[in-house]
């Protein structure tokens, strides 16, 4: 008996040891955006800022004095988001406008009432992303949610944004993406046949997406060149939100333990949005702050043949709708 409490001591101790040491790692290795650097009277957009990464994003550039538009998809929670923001940051310059990435249609009402509301957008944030490895289903505009929500959606509403982007000086894109885009199997011949096959479950569709959203980054970089408009990429860890929910209870536990908070996870997209180097570097894979080597998508005749594809089954999708 004593033997067994010595036993259960002793994992008990282990594994407190390793929340200890894993906390203490994700502290020293979590980058962290300048706290007193201004971004006053910036005109930002942040896809999906009404939770998570997103929201603790927004209320950080609003405290920095940026102009921000929370653009989601429940007016309930949006509007509960710009309330908090309100309450935590005395004139903060905050809005909601209604922006659901299921629905290009969404994103030209979107794109249309922010152009009669704004001259120009300084920095836009496609942070709004799903995870549903485990429930295919397509969206109004017949495409799988995960894909058109991680990959084409950011894709449509950035080419519609462009314009406004032009009108700034300093213009940014930055794109949340994952550094589980290393695992992405994409073929961009069958791009068409992914986004349609909802059939089963898909264990890699989130990859998929990211690895997607990494290639168009480099190739927008590259189209952007000379525009003074930036496109970069982030990994922000792995991070304590709805997303990485789960039902298992071992996985609960080890998220509490390893996770960031959102505050943390949110630090690069801030780095991003507020700092200088964002000028110069575009096309770029971003985590912790820190600019980091890519591993994929470096084949630059796939990325433009993917970025053809996309604009294609974007106009077949629009054309079928209409
Ligand atoms: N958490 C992590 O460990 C982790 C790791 C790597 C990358 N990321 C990336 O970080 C980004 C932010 O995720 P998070 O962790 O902050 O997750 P989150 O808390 O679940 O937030 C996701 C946001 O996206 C919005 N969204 C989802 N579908 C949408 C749609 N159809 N139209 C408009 N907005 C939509 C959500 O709105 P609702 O509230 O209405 O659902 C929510 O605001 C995502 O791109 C994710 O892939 C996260």
């Amino acid at each position: 008996m004593s033997f067994l409490i010595s036993v259960l001591l002793a994992v008990l101790c282990a594994v407190l040891l390793w929340a200890l040491l894993t906390k203490l790692f994700t502290l020293l290795t979590c980058g962290h955006a300048d706290l007193t650097r201004r971004v006053d009277d910036k005109i930002v957009v942040i896809t999906g800022g009404n939770a998570g990464i997103g929201f603790e994003t927004a209320l950080d550039l609003c405290k920095r004095g940026a102009c921000v538009v929370i653009a989601c998809r429940d007016v309930k929670r949006g509007e509960k988001a710009e309330r908090d923001i309100r309450k935590a940051v005395s004139n903060a310059k905050v809005n909601f406008m209604p922006l659901d990435l299921f629905s290009f249609k969404s994103i030209e009402r979107f794109v249309s009432a922010f152009a009669s509301r704004y001259a120009k957008v300084d920095i836009l944030i496609n942070n709004a992303g799903i995870m549903q490895n485990d429930k295919l289903e397509l969206t109004g505009d017949m495409m799988e949610q995960t894909l058109q929500a991680n990959y084409f959606s950011p894709f449509y509403l950035t080419k519609l944004m462009i314009p406004l982007l032009e009108k700034s000086q300093q213009g940014r894109i930055i794109n949340v993406g994952s550094m589980l885009y290393l695992a992405g199997k994409v073929n961009v011949s069958k791009l068409a046949d992914l986004q349609n096959d909802i059939s089963g479950k898909n264990p890699d569709v989130y990859s998929d997406s990211k690895l997607l959203l990494a290639m168009w980054t480099r190739q927008l970089a590259r189209r952007l060149t000379g525009t003074g408009i930036t496109a970069n990429y982030v990994h922000p860890g792995l991070v304590k939100t709805k997303l990485v929910n789960s039902n298992s209870i071992i996985w609960n536990l080890f998220i509490w333990l390893a996770a960031k908070s959102p505050y943390q996870g949110a630090q690069t997209s801030i780095h991003l949005a507020i700092h200088p180097t964002g000028l110069s570097v575009s096309g770029g894979y971003f985590q912790d702050c820190w600019n980091l080597p890519w591993i994929r998508a470096r084949d630059q005749a796939q990325n433009l043949e993917l970025w053809n594809e996309t604009e294609r089954i974007i106009a077949d999708r629009i054309a079928e709708r209409s």
